[in-house]
């Protein structure tokens, strides 16, 4: 089967074209080869390749730029998949869009369900349920698979930031009052393509909006705290540094960042047997490969 991954060069689509089974030709594009808020460009590719399944792994991820660069993140998040929504509907395959988190507002104190309302804070989340929405109204056949926290071996993220200032700091503060579910690129990219070995084997999926996270919950200091932990016992930091517990408000930002993120993943595990992954076994995997 014939996949064009989109933002191949990102966190999610590295491990897509790393993770890529057998029996699937995955032709993965970076934002370079193909920019998919170019309408023109996004319908030449997709009629050029003539694939049988399209993953979107691209985004504008940068939450906090998104804040005074709101065009670049509409013109991405929204019109780029609306973009791919219609390239697809005319060659009449379906697409997987990852989504995220930042479309729910962080008010809940359980974990958000499908069904629970988005209403998302800031330009990113807007802009990303904008995605969602374009995606339906556009291909008749597609699943959106939301997350959060990402993290892997390639590209920007939480676990490479508190590597560094743990080598650079004794001491350290991290917000403790935001909790969410730490996932990592590979746990995402495997699940993307058992929706893909699904399709292929049944030639349908039960279409529609999934939450798929690692597990347990915890809080951004809770998740520090154990990667100092790996890190210093698999030799990759010299001593472990103290982390002290701060408030979201000790550390201002330009988006507001919702306190509560922890996705419920019990649709997927119902309807595709996919569970949720265990992030402090994927965060070993992470640091070897560091
Ligand atoms: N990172 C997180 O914590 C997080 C949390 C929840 C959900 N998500 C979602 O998960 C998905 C994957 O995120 P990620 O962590 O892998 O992000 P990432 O590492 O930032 O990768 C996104 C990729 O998209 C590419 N891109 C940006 N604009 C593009 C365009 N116009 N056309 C084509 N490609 C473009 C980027 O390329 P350039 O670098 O060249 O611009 C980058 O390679 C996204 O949908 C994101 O919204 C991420």
């Amino acid at each position: 089967m014939r996949v064009l991954i989109t933002g191949a060069g990102g966190q999610v689509g590295h491990e897509l074209l790393r993770l890529a089974p057998e029996g699937f030709e995955a032709m993965g594009m970076g934002s370079a080869e193909l920019d998919i808020a170019d309408a023109a460009q996004v319908a030449a590719t997709v009629e050029r390749l003539q694939p049988q399944l399209i993953i979107n792994a691209a985004a504008y991820t940068a939450v906090d730029k998104a804040e005074s660069e709101p065009e670049r993140a509409w013109a991405v998040n929204r019109d780029g998949v609306a973009h791919l929504a219609i390239a697809a509907e005319r060659l009449g395959i379906p697409v997987l869009h990852i989504s995220t988190d930042y479309v729910f507002s962080g008010d809940a104190r359980t974990p958000y369900r499908e069904s629970d309302p988005p209403r998302p804070t800031g330009v990113y989340g807007a802009s990303k349920l904008g995605g969602e929405v374009e995606l339906v109204a556009n291909c008749s056949r597609s699943l959106v698979l939301r997350t959060s926290w990402v993290f892997g071996v390639h590209g920007n993220n939480f676990v490479k930031t508190m590597l560094r200032l743990g080598r650079e700091h004794e001491e350290l503060g991290v917000v403790a009052d935001q909790h969410g579910c730490p996932t990592s690129a590979a746990s995402i990219a495997r699940a993307l393509w058992q929706l893909a070995a699904q399709y292929r084997e049944q030639g349908t999926l039960p279409w529609g909006t999934y939450h798929f996270s690692g597990a347990p919950a915890c809080s951004w200091y809770e998740f520090a705290v154990e990667i100092f932990r790996q890190a210093h016992e698999l030799g990759l930091l010299p001593h472990v540094p103290q982390v002290r517990a701060i408030a979201t408000a000790d550390y201002p930002t330009p988006a507001r960042r919702p306190a509560w993120s922890v996705l419920d993943g019990s649709k997927l595990q119902d309807a595709c047997r996919i569970p949720a992954s265990d992030w402090k076994i994927d965060l070993g995997t992470v640091l070897k490969g560091i």
